[in-house]
């Protein structure tokens, strides 16, 4: 699909099917979805921005490469998007965080917000929008509505696994922001979960229900 990278590394292929497998643990959930994150990440920052600063190594100086522009920001969308953020933070510790709260209504399956708190100057910074489930698209698009209306321009999304309706939906509203994904599944059931998907992914990484 236009857009949407399907990050097809064995290590990210392997993780996605432990985090499938019903049979794994909530504490290995959260771990593994928090390694995949990491490894989501280092493909979605492939190509930021890099300078030349001067350094000196203990042997002498050297130009070296080093990264530019305004510190990133990572967008989790709570509750399930918090072990994805704090993976991402583990190789960018220097990202600034938004905190973007939604929940889907049961019935209609709309996005309701109940808390935003981002960092300044969204509009100079690129901002990446992170979810394990890209499923009916809702929140993601409202997320991302959000966002801009605060200023943000410069919007990636990342997730461990997407719906195609979901994506297409996604891809639809918001055309400019290209999407990430460790797999891709077809079909959503009747309660928008993704099939076979993963389950729940908030459920398995906090243990409720
Ligand atoms: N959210 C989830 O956690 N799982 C799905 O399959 C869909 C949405």
């Amino acid at each position: 699909m236009d857009g949407l990278t399907l990050v097809n590394h064995p290590l990210v292929q392997h993780k996605l099917t432990i985090l499938r497998d019903k049979t794994t643990s909530i504490q290995l959930f959260r771990t593994v979805v928090r390694e995949t994150a990491t490894l989501l990440c280092y493909e979605v920052t492939r190509d930021l921005p890099t300078g030349t600063v001067q350094i000196e190594t203990p042997i002498g100086p050297t130009p070296a490469p080093a990264l530019e522009g305004k510190k990133l920001v990572f967008a989790p969308i709570l509750r399930a998007g918090l072990s994805m953020a704090e993976g991402m933070l583990d190789l960018v510790p220097s990202a600034r965080v938004a905190h973007i709260g939604l929940y889907r209504d049961p019935v209609s399956l709309e996005a309701i917000e109940y808390y935003f708190k981002a960092p300044e100057q969204l509009d100079q910074r690129l901002v990446i929008v992170v979810d394990p489930m890209l499923a009916t698209g809702h929140t993601a698009i409202a997320a991302i509505e959000r966002l801009k209306e605060e200023g943000a321009s410069d919007i990636r999304f990342v997730c461990l696994l997407a719906a195609r309706p979901g994506a297409e939906a996604l891809r639809a509203h918001h055309p400019d922001v290209p999407i990430w994904a460790a797999g891709m599944d077809q079909t959503l059931n009747d309660h928008g979960y993704i099939v076979p998907g993963l389950g729940d992914a908030g459920d398995r990484t906090y243990g409720t229900r």
